[in-house]
């Protein structure tokens, strides 16, 4: 009889119990009280999940912040709750579809036009288990828009960023780089594709760039990290009905948003973080790479693929 009233209360303790066991499984709290006035951020997919609330952090503590995304009119209505919620008026939309490098360029130089300074790029946009598509210049989704985009944008900007110097680049990746592997005779998913592996392959991407572009950065005082944020419940699963069970099957173990968005909030802004430049962190705390994401001759490799198929020089 006992046993039979605990099952039958059962989901509704765990309902009571769902935010402490949130907050027990997400450690990572970023606690740096730096404010940010008269500081420049950009952040790329701000309009939904971890990016919105990143940048509403950045702009809760005085930042211009810009909104980078394809969809400017989802964008607008963030940065108007972000500006209610926050009182600051200076978060401003543009348009930036990292799937079309014609549109990366028209966003930086506007950008490049308007501004004198850039202080923080968080390269957080991200797409996950797309069936097989390219982007507008032919590279297979993932790659094109996880990696190669961010790579673009980042190269872009990156002048700017050495003019605001100390500045910070953060990479949004994921745990699942370890399941990655850069092919390199299979880039674009040609030969053969599978839509989950195909984002592992773009995170490891995400983590090599950051160290390829840290040992690049040495003394420009421009430091980059890479992350991951945790399992966050957001709109990232959109692509597979099977990871919306696996995400609601699990869902007392899953970040919020808000939680989702600590460990890059950590990077941008933990005072006496510049030596660990090229690290790549999760729930605050430095965190182990795969071997393919240590091998410095693969990542070197892949920047300068990257510079190839983007038409950019390779020295920069
Ligand atoms: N959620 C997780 O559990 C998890 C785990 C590990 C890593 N991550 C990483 O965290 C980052 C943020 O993901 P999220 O969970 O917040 O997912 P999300 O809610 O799906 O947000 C992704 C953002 O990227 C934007 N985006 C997608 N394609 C784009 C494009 N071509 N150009 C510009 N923006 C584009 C989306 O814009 P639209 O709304 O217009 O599509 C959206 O704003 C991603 O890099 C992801 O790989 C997430």
């Amino acid at each position: 009889m006992v046993v039979l009233l605990l099952l039958l209360c059962l989901p509704f303790i765990l309902y009571l119990a769902t935010p402490k066991i949130r907050k027990m499984l997400s450690s990572g709290v970023c606690t740096s009280n730096v404010q940010l006035p008269g500081k420049v951020v950009i952040v790329t997919g701000a309009n939904t999940g971890i990016g919105k609330e990143t940048a509403k952090d950045l702009a809760q503590r005085g930042a211009r912040v810009y909104l980078a995304c394809r969809d400017v009119q989802k964008g607008e209505q963030v940065a108007r709750e972000i500006q209610a919620t926050t009182g600051n008026n200076q978060v401003l939309v543009r348009k930036l579809d990292l799937a079309d490098t014609k549109s990366i360029r028209a966003f930086a130089k506007d950008f490049l036009a308007e501004e004198k300074h850039l202080h923080i790029l968080i390269n957080n946009a991200g797409v996950m288990m797309c069936p097989y598509s390219k982007t507008a210049d032919g590279f297979e989704m993932h790659i094109g828009v996880n990696h190669l985009g961010h790579f673009l944008l980042t190269h872009l900007l990156l002048e700017k960023l050495k003019d605001s110097a100390p500045s910070r680049i953060v990479n949004v990746s994921s745990l699942a780089h370890h399941l990655g592997r850069i092919h390199f005779h299979n880039l674009q998913g040609e030969k053969f594709y599978s839509a989950a592996l195909a984002y592992c392959h773009s995170k490891l991407a995400n983590v090599l760039f950051t160290q390829e572009l840290a040992r690049r950065l040495k003394g420009s005082g421009v430091t980059t990290y890479s992350v991951h944020p945790g399992t966050v419940h957001s709109e990232l699963t959109r692509h597979s009905l099977f990871m919306r069970w696996m995400w609601q099957l699990f869902f007392l173990f899953i970040k919020t948003p808000q939680q989702g968005a600590q460990t890059s909030l950590y990077c941008a802004l933990t005072e006496g973080l510049e030596s660990l430049s090229g690290s790549y962190f999760s729930d605050c705390h430095l965190a182990w790479v795969s071997g393919q994401a240590r091998n410095e001759t693969i990542a070197r490799r892949l920047w300068d693929v990257s510079c190839d198929l983007l038409g950019l020089p390779t020295d920069w």
